[in-house]
């Protein structure tokens, strides 16, 4: 069989849906609002803020670069670890990002998607995130998507469940599952294979994000806190991506 890289990549060339920024699909830890807030002396919730104006940023210049499909991590199935008054500031910034500006994404054809077990918000917020997605699902623009109480070993762990129902039911044979039967039980089953994943922020290290779908995408870490983010640093992180050399086991 070939590999999921491979077979994609061979893909990608025979689409020739590359975009002219070279990418597909970025992902993006946003990570380094708390930092960013303590260095002005200013609250937590502060940091928060000014991140969600570098959400609106960036995903406005991702639209111009003609990138396909952004993901963004918005919060983390570790995050919960975090005080109550913080989850409920981050979920409240959450909801004010979506009543502002769905409109704005509708307008501009975005299809807003959601990944990770959002279901386990809370129903008010749930029903909100279902709406949007709904209001955007027959756009034909760049895909939005937000990760929201999303770890890949949940991710992982819930399609494994997937499949072993499909087996156990006897819709499929277990030694007849392969990669692309896991793509398809993951969230991003319905996402464009991801070339470029960004963590700003400093720290080196993937925090439960991505982890099967980062199996050969180059990755790209910058200082720059996530406040501070915007065009300009997304489009240097796609040209360091251009200079890359993607080889995927082969020569
Ligand atoms: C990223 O910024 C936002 C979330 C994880 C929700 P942080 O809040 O992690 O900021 P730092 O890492 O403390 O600076
Ligand atoms: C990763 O950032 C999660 C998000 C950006 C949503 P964290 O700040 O939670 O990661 P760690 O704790 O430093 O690994
Ligand atoms: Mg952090």
């Amino acid at each position: 069989m070939a590999t999921q890289a491979s077979t994609r990549a061979a893909g990608d060339l025979a689409h020739g849906s590359v975009s002219a920024c070279g990418a597909r699909h970025v992902a993006i830890i946003m990570d380094g609002n708390g930092r960013w807030a303590k260095k002005r002396l200013l609250p937590r919730f502060a940091g928060h803020k000014a991140g969600v104006e570098a959400v609106r940023r960036t995903a406005r210049a991702a639209r111009e670069m003609g990138l396909e499909c952004l993901t963004l991590y918005a919060f983390s199935s570790e995050n919960w670890k975090r005080p109550a008054s913080e989850i409920a500031d981050l979920m409240g910034l959450l909801r004010r990002f979506i009543e502002a500006d769905l409109d704005e994404l509708a307008a501009e054809d975005v299809q807003l998607r959601v990944i990770g077990n959002y279901q386990a918000l809370e129903p008010a917020l749930v029903a909100l995130i279902d709406d949007a997605v709904a209001r955007t699902a027959a756009n034909g623009g760049p895909i939005l998507a937000i990760a929201l109480n999303y770890g890949s070993q949940d991710e992982m762990v819930r399609a494994v469940q997937r499949i072993a129902a499909q087996a156990a039911a006897g819709s499929i044979a277990p030694d007849a599952i392969d990669a692309s039967d896991v793509d398809a039980a993951l969230d991003t089953a319905d996402l464009p294979p991801l070339d470029l994943l960004i963590r700003t922020s400093g720290e080196q290290r993937l925090s439960n994000f991505l982890l099967w779908q980062a199996a050969y995408a180059e990755l790209y870490f910058t200082d720059t806190l996530w406040p501070d983010f915007d065009g300009t640093a997304l489009r240097q992180a796609l040209d360091a991506f251009r200079t890359r050399d993607r080889r995927y086991g082969g020569l």
